[in-house]
């Protein structure tokens, strides 16, 4: 499986330009096909689901241009009913193109097969068919009654009376049904059974259809009127905003990780609801600004966003992004009224309660909501995805809580923001990492610790895991080439590393892991792929804020490829057998310089031989020779290379 590694985050500003409304995208590329006339439609969302849009409305007869090097498209209206009367659709798990096309084919008189991914066969359709078949068209249901995938037939479909549809399961059927009726050239009154849910995305249909020309008339959003003899007609040039169920995302991470964060593209003239995911951040705590074509977030002053019980039927997409922001808060939250999300691109309620528990959180979840408490730590965790995009970009934000997150099938984001995780990097930093790359006794433990402390950052000695496997190893009696045995225990050690101690248990072993038979042990151990497997997230779980100088043989290869600064640390075997030679002598222990010499060449040579992780200078690691310098040289030289980055202050 395809997974996106995000590394812990430190903070997040900047500024993002969005892209596209999904929900405008395919409401006006439909509206256009059914115009009178050529609509210029810019600043179009390039996503899958516009795809699924684009893909049919071409199969349908409709000729539209896509402007190259632009988001910029031509649409030539057919002006009416679509002209191709037999086609097969597949539009895959695109709602705001599947809901709306059956509501628009069911009234133009031909014969259609619609279908799409098995999720889309698994999401409610019944309540929009059950009122096309009262104005008379003819749709079977071709799976279980109720669900995708449909045959539409010609029929005799009779405009001007009353029409009436459920309104509590999705309100994509009253999208469909509006957008589709003037089809038929008779006034239609459709009457809405059940609560209104999701109220905002019926406004964004009425205020596209009257920029096409067609004015619907409502009487508190219960019974609407879709005028007789009406057209739709081309407005020239249609903006698409940008995509504020996007721009939740940013927003939440400039009022978790300090911000300010920026969108442009949606403000306070949108005529998207999830614009109102802003005063819901702003409700628990952020700062929030608007200007006409923008929005900006920052965290609270007390830097916790607020424990919070709301209802959050008007804004259900940006509200999942409210789901993970729960995570950041002072205490448990609710999310109420939310009953929709079981029928979107999964069900939403359950997975996010599946995932939200894998980060540490308390979940308690209902039929229409989801209660939030917070952990005092966020576990890293391998986030499942569900083919769903917004989970995906929600839990991207589990890593401002300097907290490391395995994204599975990012590429689900391209439902509606192929360019989601670029865009998030681009506003983010992330914890930094020096990598202290070299060979045995080559003097990394030295000048790592002394550059962590003269930085005040994290150390990570990551030797020290491999000789304390291999020590107990040896205390346990376990052969140093029984691969899963070794493994279990390495995943298992119970190391703390205290001061500049290193405690195995209640017993501190720093000097015991410096022996020869240590040594040895730990190279040994080393080369077995398990037990680096079992040592990997641990080692990963030391980059904590404000930094981490990391320590060993891979740290700029496998642990952390994308470390700030990479240095390869090394000197001639002979300098490094008289360190090591002296630093014994002065612990009182043992030692004879031939034997040592002997001993690092084989280690040397096992360890830049081994099929893993091998001892290597990165192409992009800086290579710092000590043979003939001191300690306080390479310190020196490598406190430089950090603050030259920006990534402490000089
Ligand atoms: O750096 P050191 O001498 O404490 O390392 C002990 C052994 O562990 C050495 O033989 C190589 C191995 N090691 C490794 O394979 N990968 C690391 N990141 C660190 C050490």
């Amino acid at each position: 499986m395809d997974y996106l590694d995000l590394p812990p985050l430190l903070e997040a500003r900047g500024t993002v330009r969005l892209p596209g409304s999904k929900s405008i995208s395919n409401r006006v590329l439909l509206l256009a096909a059914l115009s009178e006339g050529e609509t210029h439609i810019r600043d179009l969302l390039a996503s899958d689901d516009v795809e699924r849009m684009l893909d049919a409305l071409r199969i349908l007869g409709v000729d539209w241009v896509h402007e190259a090097g632009t988001n910029d498209y031509r649409v030539h209206g057919v002006g009416g009913a679509f002209p191709v009367k037999d086609a097969e659709l597949f539009l895959g798990n695109a709602g705001t193109a599947f809901r709306p096309l059956t509501a628009a084919l069911a009234l133009s008189g031909g014969r259609y097969h619609l279908s799409g991914v098995a999720r889309m066969h698994e999401r409610p359709i019944g309540d929009l068919v059950d009122a096309l078949r009262q104005i008379g068209a003819d749709i079977d249901y071709l799976g279980n009654d109720g669900f995708p995938p449909l045959q539409l037939r010609p029929a005799d479909i009779r405009g001007g009376g009353v029409v009436r549809v459920r309104g509590d399961v999705s309100s994509q059927f009253l999208t469909a049904l509006l957008m589709a009726l003037p089809l038929t050239g008779e006034e239609v009154v459709i009457e809405v059974v059940g609560e209104l849910i999701s109220r905002p995305y019926i406004a964004i249909t009425l205020d596209l259809m009257a920029r096409f020309g067609v004015s619907v008339t409502h009487q508190d959003w219960e019974r609407f009127v879709v005028p007789g003899n009406a057209r739709y007609r081309s407005p020239g040039t249609v903006y698409v905003e940008g995509d504020a169920s996007s721009a939740s995302y940013f927003l939440a991470a400039g009022a978790i990780g300090g911000g300010p964060v920026r969108v442009e593209g949606v403000g306070s003239s949108s005529i998207q609801g999830d614009v109102r995911f802003a005063e819901a951040l702003q409700q628990i705590g952020a700062h929030v600004a608007m200007g006409d074509n923008w929005i900006e977030a920052s965290a609270p002053v007390s830097g916790r966003l607020h424990a919070f019980d709301l209802d959050l039927n008007h804004i259900p997409d940006a509200a999942m992004t409210l789901a993970v922001a729960a995570l950041f808060a002072d205490g448990p939250c609710r999310l109420r009224n939310i009953a929709s999300w079981r029928v979107k691109e999964t069900d939403r309620i359950a997975a996010m309660a599946t995932e939200l528990r894998k980060v540490g959180a308390v979940v308690e979840e209902g039929a229409d909501y989801l209660c939030v408490t917070p952990p005092a730590h966020l576990q890293p965790a391998t986030i499942d995805t569900y083919d769903d995009h917004r989970m995906a970009m929600c839990f991207s934000l589990v890593s401002l809580g300097e907290c490391r997150v395995r994204i599975n099938d990012p590429k689900c984001v391209n439902k509606t923001f192929p360019g989601y995780f670029e865009a998030f990097a681009g506003v983010v930093r992330p914890v930094p990492v020096v990598a202290i790359d070299g060979p045995s006794a080559s003097g990394k433990g030295t000048v790592g610790a002394r550059v962590a402390e003269a930085l005040g950052w994290q150390h990570l000695d990551s030797g020290s895991l491999y000789r304390l496997t291999a020590l107990s190893a040896i205390q346990k009696g376990v052969e140093l080439d029984d691969e899963a045995a070794l493994a279990a225990l390495a995943s298992a050690l119970p190391a703390r590393f205290v001061g500049g101690n290193v405690l195995l248990g209640e017993v501190d072993v720093s000097d015991e892991i410096r022996e020869e038979v240590c040594s040895v042990g730990a190279s040994r151990v080393a080369v077995l792929p398990a037990v680096r497997a079992a040592l990997f997230g641990r080692q990963r779980d030391f980059r904590k804020g404000p930094g981490l100088v990391a320590e060993g043989r891979d740290m700029g290869s496998a642990i952390f490829p994308d470390a700030e600064v990479k240095v390869f640390l090394t000197a001639s075997a002979e300098a490094r057998a008289e360190r090591r030679y002296k630093q014994l002598i002065e612990k009182g222990l043992p030692a004879k310089l031939e034997s040592l010499m002997q001993d690092l060449r084989e280690r040397d040579a096992r360890d830049a031989a081994r099929a893993v992780a091998p001892l290597q200078q990165q192409p992009d690691a800086v290579l710092l020779d000590t043979t003939s310098m001191d300690v306080d040289a390479a310190v020196a030289f490598v406190l430089d290379l950090v603050r030259g980055r920006g990534l402490a202050p000089g």
